[in-house]
């Protein structure tokens, strides 16, 4: 059967990798997180001090990158997972503190064509399925399968609360969260470099009320027509 490249972008925290995985696994193709990656790049700045007051000293980005490698490895259950410098950084890239820092560095245009040459050579043999926020737009903009998901910022925010309180986070307010994830689309969509849009060929996808059963079903039947078609 055909190969096909699979992009699936949308807003933070409207399941796109729940999907995105599921699907990967289902059809037997690799699934990569860009987030996962610009989160990497976000703990590195953070714990190396080149984030500093909300923003990166421009000067510094090329240093930055340079000490930066990041890698997916399949775990003990075959999911692939982020590892930074050869150290495996699943868990720590989760919390709330470095959704907001891959936020701000995603934001460079140094950064983002580094992760992009980066995600286009790892897709480049096609069979992949890809999330993220520029991926049909940018990444493959010739992927066959192009989708855009969305679900209103409330649910969203309800979804990523309970996620984080069930990972451990403490101290957390709903009311905060739904600020963050508003401030998140905000950056999202109106950054410089590669803000998050709607690929004009894409398929839309709102879940605000869907179960994720019903999400994956959907995909999985929006993969068969595209690799019949
Ligand atoms: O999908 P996520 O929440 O793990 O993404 C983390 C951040 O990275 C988010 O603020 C948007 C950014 N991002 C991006 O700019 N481009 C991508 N392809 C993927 C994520």
């Amino acid at each position: 059967m055909k190969k096909i490249t699979v992009a699936i972008d949308g807003y933070s925290s409207c399941g796109k990798s729940t999907m995105a995985k599921a699907l990967a696994r289902q059809v037997g193709y690799a699934y990569i997180d860009t987030g996962a990656m610009y989160r990497c790049v976000g703990l590195y700045a953070l714990t190396h001090s080149y984030l500093q007051d909300g923003k990166v000293d421009e000067g510094f980005l090329q240093e930055m990158m340079s000490g930066i490698q990041i890698t997916f490895r399949p775990n003990s259950e075959g999911r692939s997972e982020p590892y930074l410098n050869g150290v495996g950084v699943e868990s720590q890239i989760r919390t709330l503190a470095i959704s907001e820092a891959a936020s701000v560095v995603s934001q460079y245009r140094y950064v983002r064509s580094a992760m992009v040459s980066q995600q286009q050579a790892m897709g480049q043999s096609k069979g992949v399925v890809m999330d993220g926020r520029d991926i049909g737009t940018v990444v493959f903009p010739d992927a066959e399968l192009k989708i855009f998901v969305m679900a209103s910022d409330e649910v969203r925010a309800r979804r990523r609360y309970d996620e984080l309180v069930a990972k451990g986070e403490e101290g957390l307010c709903y009311e905060n969260v739904l600020a963050m994830v508003r401030e998140r689309d905000y950056r999202d969509t109106h950054r410089a470099e590669s803000p998050l849009v709607q690929a004009e060929d894409a398929l839309v996808l709102d879940n605000s009320h869907m179960t994720i059963e019903e999400q994956n079903e959907w995909l999985l039947a929006a993969f068969e027509r595209a690799v019949r078609g």
